[in-house]
């Protein structure tokens, strides 16, 4: 396939019509399966927007009919990138109310590899979340937080926060504790280990000890955060992240199975996953 144009903005067209049916194939098979998985396990929000949208098993869905739906619930729209864009694009993006979804999709032989975040990551791991009008405001905000933080030397922290909620956050439900992160959602193994596993800790959101906290981009999470509700995300939005930037000065810096005494601890794992595979490495 030509390579296609690539905008000032790092767009692209999504030529949905140059999908190959091994693409769309690939993309069924994602879907299936994740389907099956996320009933109990997603929260009540994402699986409303995953309905509302035209989002389904057979094809890759099609960027401008999605955005037609999310711009007359939230105002946003979905925009085809090539893959990971800089800091700065994706938070002008996102300020914009613009989500930056990757047009590619992996190969039927790397079901569960992903280096850079292709269209089942972005497109059925995010986008029914921007549905939710809180999830919408708190993205946008994240965009707008993200080009102040930049500038002001303070990305590190704030990504942290974007990772430990809209890719892996869970949310305290009527049910139980349920996923709303997409990078949980969009991933099989993920998914279950999140919720199910005994090895994770599970530990109530604050806003504080998540800036300070490191996370693992090769792996499981050791630890995920919980929101209450996920209006708290709505509260962080309007947070003014200045100040709290000069609190962190140079300070403490945790490790991600780190369990703090002021931490409000919802389950404590039991570490085993990285325990294993941290005794396979040294042997
Ligand atoms: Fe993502």
């Amino acid at each position: 396939m030509e390579a296609p144009r690539i905008n000032a903005d790092w767009t692209i067209d999504q030529g949905w019509e140059r999908y190959s049916a091994a693409d769309h194939a690939v993309w069924k098979t994602l879907f299936e399966r994740q389907t099956r998985l996320l009933p109990g396990r997603a929260c009540d929000e994402f699986v409303h927007g995953m309905h509302a949208l035209p989002i389904g098993a057979d094809r890759i869905p099609d960027f401008r009919r999605l955005s037609d739906v999310l711009m007359k619930h939230t105002g946003w729209q979905v925009v085809a990138v090539p893959g990971l864009v800089p800091d700065e694009v994706f938070f002008e993006h996102l300020a914009n109310r613009r989500f930056p979804a990757g047009q590619f999709i992996r190969q039927a032989h790397e079901l569960d590899y992903l280096e850079e975040p292709d269209v089942f990551h972005d497109v059925f791991g995010h986008v029914p979340m921007l549905m939710n009008p809180a999830i919408a405001d708190y993205i946008q905000a994240y965009g707008v937080g993200g080009l102040r933080a930049k500038a002001l030397g303070k990305l590190a922290h704030l990504a942290r926060v974007y990772w430990y909620t809209v890719e892996f956050g869970l949310v305290q439900q009527a049910g139980g504790v349920r996923l709303y992160g997409a990078g949980i959602a969009s991933s099989f193994a993920e998914s279950v280990f999140a919720l199910d596993s005994t090895s994770p800790n599970r530990i109530g959101f604050d806003l504080a000890r998540v800036m300070r906290t490191n996370y693992r981009i090769d792996d499981f999470q050791e630890t995920y955060f919980v929101i209450r509700s996920l209006d708290e995300l709505l509260e962080l939005a309007h947070i003014d992240f200045g100040p709290l930037y000069e609190g962190l000065g140079d300070g403490e810096e945790y490790e991600p199975g780190d369990v703090l005494g002021s931490d409000r601890v919802i389950a404590r794992g039991d570490g085993s996953y990285h325990r294993g595979k941290r005794a396979s490495f040294s042997t």
